[in-house]
């Protein structure tokens, strides 16, 4: 797996101070491509109100698609520590929205350890607007 460009690595690290975690005290940074190659940049946003905190993964998708684009090229991810992180269900399901299977995603910890992997790998089956525009539907 080739290096990860330093340009993304910096932009993570930068996004990474941006992180509001206040009650996790859990950073969170995370860069989707676009189809055209535009980069968008996200942290998880945290609130009071837990449930309405929000993933990193889930910031960037929605940058990229306020932006007027639709397709996910690729997906980095970065938190703390020596053990990168995989995003969450949901943030997989975010990504699927606007990702192929075979989207890399990789997951990057601030101290080194990388994990290279694909959206499919992540979510295998997953739900998507197909079942939704299925015959019989009412
Ligand atoms: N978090 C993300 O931003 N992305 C993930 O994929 C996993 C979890 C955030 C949510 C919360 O702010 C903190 O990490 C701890 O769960």
């Amino acid at each position: 797996m080739p290096k990860t460009p330093k340009k993304i690595v910096e932009k993570l690290q930068q996004l990474l101070a941006h992180s509001y975690s206040p009650y996790s005290g859990f950073a969170v940074a995370a860069v989707v491509k676009s189809r055209s190659g535009r980069l968008y940049g996200g942290v998880n946003v945290e609130n009071a109100a837990y449930p309405l905190s929000r993933c990193a993964e889930q910031s960037a998708t929605l940058q990229m698609v306020s932006a007027g684009e639709r397709e996910i090229a690729e997906v980095w991810v970065m938190s703390r520590g020596n053990q990168p992180a995989t995003p969450c269900g949901g943030c997989r399901q975010v990504l699927s929205e606007f990702a192929q299977p075979n989207v890399p995603v990789h997951c990057l910890s601030a101290d080194g350890p990388e994990l290279h992997t694909t959206l499919g790998e992540l979510l295998p089956h997953a739900f998507n607007r197909q079942y939704l525009d299925r015959p019989g539907k009412k």
